[in-house]
């Protein structure tokens, strides 16, 4: 079943009933400013970091769903409703919303009037922009009254939602004509404010939640609205909240705009005040000023869509499988970037105030953005670098708001030093920019302690090397990628964190994925070390590789697949010895994507076994059979109940490696099946079951020993994003650079009979037209009509179109 459409034109997904199966969100906003918005208006914003600097309060898990977002009531006569059908849910004569890159467009109508509010955050501003387009469709004059809302919360949204004894006394505002002040602890240490502000003369105002609803109403009963008059409130302590009320007549077939604009505003410390205990509100006025008519807003969503025309073109498709095409040209890239900013941090199903920035998450993001923000991707991979400790290990995660690591969490996650490698490597690959090596990056933020990037990739590489376990393989240390698979933990305590908890500080816990991860990364680790001329060090590391590779068939290969790891004991963790969990999917991915068993058949048959025993109708789960009991030696994994999450849930984030290792074994054919099963323009007519939005990739999918099997949860922020974007784009459609070239090398099978991907690259454009006949083992490649041998285009010079003619 389907509740809505994809208009591939304008780039947006068009949900037409309000009564989605979970609330369907969209992020506003590209670098400082970040909303997330529902197909409801449900929802926040803040600046930067969801923790620190939170503008808007939202209640998670919240009953109804998704109460609390920016909201507009409309009173006609005694009548109250509002056109995003939450709160009010008022019968709406139509509804819709269009969910497009950076733009959200909700329409609502009712009685003869029709109100369209489109949300946005302009390129290079801080603020969210609300218009209002209100049209009176019906033969009467029509006198309406407005009001705003939106509930501020005190900037620091974990003591916002536990601090109470405390927050309930610091709330302060101002008002100055159309312009409502939130200013909590402006007073003292911050200097930055949120403005609430619009366009229009107001008839009256309210900032106190109270006041304005009623003490024990909801947001579908408030007073002020219900009874028809603002009450001019001004919060003291409390619930500070924003509501402008609007008196609007319209005559038949009169439309009218209306700019709200929500902004976050920084002064500088000496010129906070304008007179005492009054914020200067200059910045704040040059902001309302820049957006005080419906051209401006036309211009800044025109900008923005210009922004995205440009980035998406780095990389199009043009096939005869329009869902493919979208996922590919449209959403798939969208959620990349949304991804790269946020990380894991905000999302419907990630508070904003539980994780920062991820090592291990920031850099796979990288993977499916650097083409198109590569200097950007440069930032944040010299922000990564900084908080690597010296001895090559890393923090788990980091601030955004301070770029440090963090504490609380630590390092330990022995996986995390490897992904530096992979993300400075795909960054590379696509600019050229080896100086980057060379650049001077701190450990752990030390000024006093720094040393070239190239020297972190090293650390990081033998970090792995000087913790290796009695089988030659990597030490997993807290977990490697598998955040559940904790096998130091040994926790009986309800209450201990099992990422944190280490109750046996052992060193015999192995990793097959790390072993995997780092075969697959020493290559690009060697041919780095090549170019900076540490000859001897790259020729060590493909060594390295080598032993590395032996331990894994020695002591890593169970007969018909990889095993997953060793335990504390010493004992299997993915083997047919293994009562529960026999076989994993996460080496089988990583193991062959690194061509361990290529040559001697191993990788087809692990492969093979993935096929056999994890693949189900929705994807590929993560383990079987399911742990159907607690685990202590093997950790959270095994505190899911079967089918959930890490155990054998489909964690989606995996599968494309599966995907990719298809493709390395030449079963395009099969790495496409996959495809399909996860992406979600396939899945659009089993909303009802999947439930997520039908636009974006969830992290897990409930597996097959779940009641629930095929209903995904953890929508957007997952690095199934960036790696189902590697696996098609990459791979599958076969495009992507290499250090000293672009490589065209398509294995996608027969259901995709020809496409054209024009890739932006090095600043040259590449045509390339695929004819997927499927007859060579090895694509023949023409480069303006001329054959050339294998597969690897030498870059063209910088504004030079190549024309490519590719067949398989
Ligand atoms: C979550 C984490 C990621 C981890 C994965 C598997 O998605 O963000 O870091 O690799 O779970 O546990
Ligand atoms: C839990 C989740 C895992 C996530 C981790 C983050 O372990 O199962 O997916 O990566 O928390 O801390």
């Amino acid at each position: 079943m389907r509740f809505g459409y994809f208009d591939d034109g304008t780039r947006e997904y068009v949900i037409e009933t309000p009564r989605t199966p979970y609330p369907w969100i969209n992020y506003l906003g590209t670098e400082d400013f970040f909303s997330l918005i529902s197909h409801t208006a449900g929802g926040y914003c803040f600046y930067r970091d969801a923790r620190f600097r939170r503008i808007l309060r939202y209640r998670y898990n919240n009953v109804p769903a998704d109460a609390g977002g920016r909201y507009l009531y409309i009173r006609d006569g005694d009548d109250v409703w509002t056109p995003s059908w939450m709160p009010m849910k008022s019968e709406l004569a139509t509804y819709q919303c269009r969910h497009g890159l950076g733009t959200t467009r909700i329409t609502g109508a009712r009685n003869g009037v029709t109100a369209e509010m489109l949300f946005v955050v302009p390129l290079g501003e801080t603020a969210e922009i609300q218009q209002l387009t209100l049209t009176n469709t019906s033969v009467h004059t029509k006198e309406l009254r407005l009001f705003s809302f939106v509930e501020f919360c005190l900037w620091n949204a974990w003591d916002d939602q536990t601090n109470f004894q405390r927050n309930f006394s610091t709330g302060e505002v101002e008002v100055d004509g159309s312009l409502i002040i939130h200013k909590t602890e402006y007073r003292e240490r911050r200097n930055h404010f949120a403005v609430f502000g619009v366009n229009a003369p107001v008839a009256g105002f309210d900032t106190d939640r109270e006041t304005f609803l009623g003490l024990y109403n909801g947001f579908h009963e408030p007073e002020a609205v219900l009874e028809g008059s603002p009450r001019n409130s001004v919060a003291s302590g409390w619930a500070p909240v924003g509501s402008h009320c609007l008196e609007v007549s319209l005559a038949p077939g009169e439309s009218r705009q209306f700019v709200f604009v929500l902004g976050y505003v920084e002064n500088p410390v000496d010129r906070k005040w304008e007179s005492p205990g009054v914020v200067n509100k200059e910045r704040a006025r040059a902001l309302m000023a820049r957006f005080d008519s419906p051209q401006h807003v036309a211009d800044a969503v025109a900008e923005l869509r210009d922004y995205w025309s440009e980035m998406l073109g780095t990389y199009t498709l043009a096939s005869p499988d329009e869902r493919l095409d979208r996922m590919v040209n449209i959403w798939n890239p969208y959620q990349c970037m949304v991804t790269f900013n946020m990380s894991r941090s905000a999302s419907y199903f990630e508070s904003g105030i539980g994780r920062g920035m991820g090592f291990r998450d920031s850099n796979q993001d990288l993977l499916g953005f650097v083409h198109l923000v590569p200097e950007r991707a440069r930032q944040r991979i010299i922000d990564i670098a900084s908080t690597q400790f010296a001895d090559g290990s890393a923090y788990h995660q980091y601030q955004p708001l301070t770029k440090k690591g963090n504490h609380d969490i630590g390092s330990g996650f022995n996986d995390d030093p490897l992904w530096l490698i992979a993300g400075v490597a795909a960054y590379i690959k696509e600019t050229g920019d080896f100086a980057i090596l060379e650049e001077d990056v701190s450990f752990d933020n030390n000024p006093d302690d720094s040393a070239s990037l190239f020297e972190h990739l090293k650390r990081s590489f033998h970090f792995t090397l000087s913790n290796l376990g009695p089988h030659g393989l990597p030490l997993i240390g807290r977990a490697d990628w598998n955040d559940c698979l904790n096998l130091n933990c040994f926790s009986e305590a309800p209450d201990e964190p099992y990422q944190t908890t280490a109750n046996r500080e052992g060193r015999t816990a192995e990793s097959l994925f790390i072993a995997g991860q780092f075969v697959h990364v020493a290559p690009d680790f060697a041919a780095l070390a090549d170019h900076m001329g540490f000859s001897d060090e790259s020729a060590a590391a493909l060594i390295h590789a080598q032993d590395m590779e032996r331990a894994v068939l020695d002591h890593g290969w169970d007969g018909e697949w990889f095993l997953r790891a060793y335990d504390f004991f010493g004992n299997k963790v993915g083997s047919r010895e293994c009562e529960e969990g026999r076989i994993f999917i996460e080496s089988q991915g990583y193991c062959v994507m690194a061509g361990i068993g290529v040559d001697d058949g191993k990788a087809l048959r692990a492969l093979d076994a993935v096929k056999e025993h994890l693949d189900s109708g929705y994807g590929i789960v993560l383990n079987q059979p399911a742990y159907s009991r607690y685990h202590v030696e093997l950790g959270e994994i095994s505190s899911y109940p079967p089918g959930y999450k890490e155990n054998a849930g489909i964690f989606c984030h995996n599968n494309p490696w599966v995907m990719i290792a298809e493709t390395r074994v030449g079963r395009g054919d099969r790495a496409f099946e996959y495809y399909k099963k996860l992406a979600p323009a396939y899945l659009e007519e089993m909303s009802d079951v999947h439930r997520t939005e039908p636009y974006v990739y969830s992290q897990m999918v409930a597996g097959k020993d779940a009641i629930r099997h095929g209903e995904a949860k953890n929508s957007w922020l997952t690095g199934t994003a960036a790696w189902n974007y590697v696996a098609i784009a990459h791979h599958m459609l076969g495009v992507r650079p290499e250090f000293e070239g672009l490589r065209v090398s398509p294995c996608i099978g027969p259901e995709i009979p020809g496409f054209t991907v024009t890739r932006k690259c090095r600043g040259a454009t590449y045509v390339i037209r695929v004819t997927n006949s499927l007859r060579h083992p090895e694509p023949r490649l023409a480069v303006n009509g001329e054959a050339i041998q294998g597969t690897l285009l030498p870059y063209a010079p910088v504004g030079t179109t190549v024309t490519v003619d590719c067949v398989t």
